[in-house]
């Protein structure tokens, strides 16, 4: 039996006999067949203690070193929350928003990788220097256990759950519970970074009433009167680069102003939705979301270079052939007092792909 107040089990008597008998399982069991006598089990050797099993100032020096990995791996977590908040690309620009991407990158990485490696390093150094170590053998068994043997297991459990110290070393326990408390946190938090959640975000844009229509890029406003018969604007909502996440707006909002005479215009909705011919449809693809980017002026065809979906601007940008399923959505337009064009309503329904919930 170990010496120890913490290794004082029944298991440690059954190591020590086994061990220092030199017995194995099969010569207890006798059945002295000529494969176990060839093959004898030559039994466990002698069990060796450990510093920290015989020595209470060397165990409670470990206790301490198990305690402090603990506390590096709540300081990894720390930092790795601190990275997250305080370290933000946005709101900057260029070469400043690489190096904060960076930095972000860097430290994010470091307080994940300490926080991981010293909760593992503490358990480990917990288990081979306070755990009870004893070397046991234990006989097949049924695949059910009796449930004495049921019960048995339960009280071992609990004998080893005392024996780790787990009610006893209160700064250990304490220190674990402090480690891995915050540690869901490193999983949960950078889902964030994978964009807004679903809901106003797949069905609304960043077109408002009243925003008014501005060129893409140059970010210029019109009016009627700069678009001729026939042209076409690539456009944008004003202050754009006000939204939180400007990258997905823009990609959203972006759209497609066509002038056509109106007499061209077929559809009423349409010619509601129009300001002297002016109309105005998302560019987005409703296949898997390309930018429909090539008019056919004499036509009036939309194309989409990635499938050939090609969309009849005189008829509500109607699908008339390739592989997407549905019109891309008009934008109302409506013009303000100072005479710019500016979106009436969002779009009546969301841009782009189709999506689960749609009809
Ligand atoms: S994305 Fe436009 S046709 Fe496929």
């Amino acid at each position: 039996m170990r010496p120890t107040a913490a290794t004082g089990s029944s298991h440690a008597e059954i190591v020590g006999d086994d061990a220092h008998g030199g017995q194995g399982a099969g010569a207890e069991h006798g059945s002295g067949t000529e494969l176990e006598q060839r093959y004898a089990n030559p039994g466990l050797p002698a069990h060796v203690y450990r510093r920290s099993d015989v020595d209470p100032k060397a165990a409670k020096r470990r206790e301490r070193e198990v305690a402090a990995l603990f506390g590096l791996s709540t300081l990894g977590t720390l930092l790795f929350l601190v990275a997250y908040f305080a370290v933000k690309p946005s709101g900057a620009e260029g070469a400043e928003m690489l190096q904060r991407v960076g930095l972000s990158t860097k430290l994010l990485g470091l307080g994940l990788g300490i926080a991981l490696f010293a909760i593992g390093a503490g358990a480990i150094h917990w288990a081979k220097t306070l755990m009870p170590d004893d070397e046991v053998v234990v006989d097949r068994k049924p695949m059910r256990s009796s449930d004495e043997d049921r019960a048995e297991a339960v009280a071992a459990m609990k004998e080893g759950a005392a024996g780790a110290g787990l009610g006893r070393r209160k700064l250990i326990r304490n220190s674990l519970l402090g480690a891995l408390a915050p540690l869901g946190l490193l999983a949960i938090l950078p889902l964030r970074d994978l964009g807004p959640l679903p809901g106003a975000a797949l069905t609304g844009t960043a077109w408002k009433p009243g925003r008014r229509l501005v060129t893409d890029p140059t970010g210029r406003p019109i009016k009627p009167e700069d678009i001729p018969i026939g042209g076409v604007v690539h456009v944008l909502p004003e202050d754009i680069e006000e939204y939180e996440h400007p990258i997905n707006e823009r990609e959203k909002a972006t759209t497609l102003v066509i002038r056509l005479a109106p007499d061209d215009i077929k559809d009423q909705k349409q010619r509601d939705w129009s300001v002297d011919g002016i109309v105005a449809y998302s560019k987005v693809c409703t296949h898997v979301g390309c930018p429909v980017g090539l008019y056919e002026q004499q036509t009036h065809h939309l194309l989409c270079p990635c499938h050939q979906s090609t969309f009849d601007v005189t008829r509500d940008c109607a699908v008339i052939f390739g592989p997407a399923a549905r019109s891309l959505p008009q934008l109302p337009l409506a013009v303000d007092d100072e005479g710019y064009l500016v979106a009436r309503e969002d779009f009546h329904e969301p841009v782009g792909p189709s999506y689960w919930e749609r009809g």
